[in-house]
């Protein structure tokens, strides 16, 4: 198949690594070249939490770790263009979905703030670098997220038959694939409440297969509370972050709980909610039968899968069932974004995220030599 190749590049809400995917497209047709995965510095991945947990933005911080982080990315894209033995006149362009610090789309002035300077990783590697995929979204009265379902839509719907597509990444969003409309929207927390409160009790930077989780009890009173949280019981379209679900709102909820809670029983309630908040939003769309199909790092969390698997009263599988590497997904989705964007293809988000009119997603950064 002789394309156009893209990268995409992700790091999500965990900004737990740099994800990156090589793809090939031609009439629509997309092939894998390479998925690789950096490690993001310890440094700048504390550096990222507090900016994200912080209420003020701090800009001098924000611009120096925007352009730090702009170097980073550059540095691993020349290291994974090397390691497939590409070059760099080869490549069309990158999809750089940036590290996102907030995501505010109902505040005054809505906005969502990505950074890893794009205008330097096109400098720098003298690519053509897409980047800020919500911003015109967002300008259109959208919620700018998420943006995977048209992609999901893309790659996994079949004619006459009803999907489910689960991201369970920080956040868990879905896209429900083959009904009158796509629908997509973000359910609730994904892994971000339970990389949390793993890290606070010291226990690793995540719950490993939930193993932790496994060994406490759901405390019904403290979901409950949880449960309670007005975000629950919007109507999508809808989206959220890390930024709301984050320390100080599990906090808040433990204070509400007025008792001492084994810190094991505060982890399998986390899971819980990732689970519950998910298996609800979807039977309130009359969700039950269809297939449902997995990717995200959640996948690989095999307490919440079950968990999951039995709200929704039956297995969900990965989406290497359906030919696509779970861990990738995403990354693989911003390089087809860039494909689209290069291509000038405007999209109707007005399901998904609320726009109100046709609108492209993300803007394009021209190398300056
Ligand atoms: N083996 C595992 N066991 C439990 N959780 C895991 C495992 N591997 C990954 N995860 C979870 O997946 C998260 C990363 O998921 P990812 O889809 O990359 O999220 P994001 O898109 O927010 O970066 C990790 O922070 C962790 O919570
Ligand atoms: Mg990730």
């Amino acid at each position: 198949m002789a394309g156009e190749i893209y990268i995409g590049l992700m790091t999500g809400t965990s900004a737990d690594s740099l994800d990156c995917a090589a793809v090939e497209f031609s009439d629509n047709e997309l092939n894998i070249i390479g998925l690789k995965n950096y490690d993001i510095p310890s440094n700048l991945k504390e550096e990222i939490s507090e900016n994200t947990r912080s209420k003020e933005l701090n800009e001098t911080l924000i611009k120096d770790l925007d352009l730090r982080l702009g170097e980073f990315f550059s540095d691993r894209v020349e290291k994974f263009i090397t390691s497939l033995s590409l070059k760099k006149e080869k490549i069309e362009a990158i999809g750089s979905h940036g590290q996102t610090i907030k995501h505010e789309p109902n505040s005054i002035p809505p906005f969502s703030l990505q950074i890893g300077n794009p205008q330097l990783i096109s400098n720098q590697l003298g690519i053509k670098t897409i980047a800020n995929f919500r911003d015109d979204d967002i300008a259109k009265g959208g919620q700018g997220a998420p943006l995977s379902p048209i992609f999901h839509k893309e790659v996994f719907a079949i004619e006459n038959k009803k999907r489910v597509i689960i991201n369970i990444g920080g956040i868990t969003n879905v896209s429900l694939l083959g009904g009158a409309k796509l629908i997509g929207f973000d359910t609730g927390p994904g892994n971000c409440l339970l990389d949390i409160w793993t890290k606070k009790n010291k226990m690793g930077n995540y719950d490993n297969e939930g193993s932790w989780a496994k060994l406490g009890t759901v405390d019904q009173d403290l979901l409950d509370i949880m449960m309670k949280d007005n975000y629950f019981s919007l109507e999508p379209p809808k989206s959220t972050g890390p930024d709301y679900f984050n320390l100080s709102w599990l906090q808040d909820c433990l204070m509400k709980l007025k008792r001492e809670i084994d810190p094991r029983n505060t982890q399998a309630t986390l899971a819980e909610l990732t689970a519950s908040s998910l298996s609800n939003s979807l039977k309130r769309l009359k969700i039950v039968n269809e297939n449902k199909y997995v990717c995200g790092g959640g996948v690989h969390n095999k307490f919440l899968m079950s968990r999951i698997s039995f709200l929704l009263g039956g297995k969900c599988y990965s989406t290497d069932k359906l030919g696509l590497d779970p861990d990738y997904i995403e990354a693989i989705c911003f390089a087809w974004l860039a494909y689209k964007r290069v291509n000038n293809v405007k999209f109707n988000m007005s399901a998904i995220t609320g726009s109100n009119e046709k609108v492209f997603l993300g803007k394009v950064y021209l190398p300056s030599r």
